[in-house]
């Protein structure tokens, strides 16, 4: 029984945080909720996490994010009122990927005190079994959706697993950061874990991306609260807590990450998913000659 390999069944989706870079935008309303052509990120996100076979969606949301609870619920006067004028492909676009009744839950961030401190928020939700972490602001385009791929991988390597991307040197500050032990090109075996490294610091340019499956045992180290880079609780640190404790390694995924935190990022993630449509990728195309 030992050798068993636990299915990941549950997924945890931080969406506590204020967007204060998209204001006005997310002035009333949350950030998750700003769409990528015509579907909002949380969406994609949920749908990634479908795909890998998650049963069970954990939002930990926070003050004015209820938007978020309303879209991943029927919506009968919409559903009603389209399905009375025959709007087949309108009805398909809110209810298909509905999560099933009783698959969501939903839990409050009280304060913003960090990644960290939101996972551990859903400890009670999680219990004791792996499961998986999903940052919307990190949009993946790929022709097998990012969570799927390191699910995948999962029974092979166990333990705690997560998205991994080379990033420029200069960008290191910005992530995560691994430091590197055996690398076969896919599988980054995870020697140290930093958060943020100030200056030129960082021990690679491996960032960590926001997909994640991990032990429960990462529960532990949340639960004392420790601060770390930017004065909050970062998810980073308990998981540079889990190295040596249980396998740990990073998943070079396929796929193209975009930003969704940052404008520019963000930006180009529309172009990238609006070219890659099949229903408006060539118009889309054609406009955007005009302006190069
Ligand atoms: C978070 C994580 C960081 C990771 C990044 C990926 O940072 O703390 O380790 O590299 O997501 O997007 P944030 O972007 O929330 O500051």
């Amino acid at each position: 029984m030992t050798n068993m390999i636990p299915r990941v069944r549950k997924a945890i989706f931080p969406v506590g945080g204020l967007g204060t870079r998209f204001l006005p935008a997310t002035k009333a309303m949350p950030k998750e909720m700003l769409p990528v052509v015509d579907k909002p990120l949380i969406q994609y996100a949920v749908e990634e996490a479908q795909a890998a076979g998650i049963e069970e969606f954990i939002f930990v949301t926070g003050r004015g994010k209820t938007a978020i609870e309303d879209h991943f619920d029927r919506s009968y006067e919409l559903e009603r009122t389209l399905a009375e004028r025959g709007k087949q492909a309108e009805l398909d676009a809110v209810n298909r990927w509905l999560p099933p009744p009783g698959s969501t839950a939903y839990t409050r961030q009280q304060e913003p005190l960090g990644l960290g401190h939101a996972v551990w928020c859903a400890r009670d939700l999680v219990g004791n079994e792996p499961f998986a972490v999903l940052l919307a602001d990190d949009l993946i385009l790929a022709p097998k959706p990012c969570l799927a791929q390191m699910i995948e991988a999962y029974p092979e390597v166990r333990g705690n697993l997560i998205a991994c991307m080379d990033v420029p040197k200069e960008h290191a500050r910005r992530y995560g950061i691994v430091d590197p032990g055996r690398d076969d090109g896919k599988l980054i075996q995870v020697r140290g874990l930093v958060e943020k490294p100030p200056g030129d610091t960082a021990p690679s340019s491996i960032a960590v991306i926001g997909r994640y499956v991990l032990e429960p045992s990462v529960f532990e180290h949340l639960e004392r609260g420790a601060k770390g880079a930017g004065g909050e609780i970062q998810l980073t640190d308990a998981l540079a807590a889990q190295i040596g404790r249980s396998p740990f390694h990073g998943y070079r995924f396929e796929g193209k990450r975009f930003d969704c935190g940052d404008k520019v990022g963000f930006f180009e993630a529309q172009i990238a998913f609006a070219l890659a449509r099949d229903d408006i990728g060539a118009a889309v195309r054609s406009v955007l000659k005009n302006y190069i």
